[in-house]
């Protein structure tokens, strides 16, 4: 069991992706911020607050009800996994990056990377219409038009990294 958990907390880097140790994917993002949350009931809404500001700083308004919907999601997501673990000095924090660009088009992107100390991977849920829970992945899916994943990051990093791309405010369509 106690391998599915990162023992020990290590610098606020993002954690790097075992197929680009490079860190080739975070080229194109020059806009970066990084808050830590404690894993605490109330924390999505902190990180509802921080989008917002960011991307008001960022001139990147038009992401804001499309990024607040993701980090909701996502945030949650790591807070109840989080919720499980436990550490000798107590529960490990939620870590959650934004970085923005200017996109292949000029109009702007918005990249977020939400880690947490649990190094399982999701699996996305297929809600029923009369289900009231499984549909966070879905809507991560759906507004990120498919572009989004998981990955174990190495030691001493440990733990879980999700990553969701909006390089559009929103999509007519769902994915496939
Ligand atoms: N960060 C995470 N760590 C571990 N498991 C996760 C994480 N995010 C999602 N999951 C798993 O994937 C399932 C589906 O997630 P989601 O679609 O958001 O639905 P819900 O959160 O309502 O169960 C969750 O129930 C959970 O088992
Ligand atoms: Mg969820």
């Amino acid at each position: 069991m106690n391998g599915m958990y990162s023992r020990t907390l290590v610098p606020p880097v993002i954690p790097p992706h075992p197929l680009s140790p490079s860190g080739s994917w975070l080229k194109g993002f020059p806009l970066r911020s990084f808050l830590e949350l404690g894993a605490y009931r109330n924390a999505p809404g902190s990180a509802r607050g921080h989008a917002r500001n960011v991307l008001a700083e960022w001139g990147l308004e038009q992401f804001t009800d499309a990024v607040i919907l993701l980090v909701s999601e996502m945030i949650t997501n790591s807070l109840a996994a989080t919720e499980k673990v436990a550490w000798e000095a107590g529960l490990p924090p939620v870590r959650l990056w934004m970085l923005g660009g200017p996109g292949a088009g000029g109009t702007g992107e918005v990249l977020l990377v939400v880690w947490d100390a649990v190094a399982v991977l999701p699996e996305m849920g297929n809600a029923g219409t009369e289900d009231e829970s499984g549909r966070g992945l879905g809507i991560v899916h759906w507004l990120s038009g498919r572009q989004w994943d998981c990955y174990l990051p190495p030691a001493p990093h440990g733990g879980k990294v999700t990553r969701a791309l909006l390089d559009s405010p929103w999509r007519d369509q769902p994915p496939d």
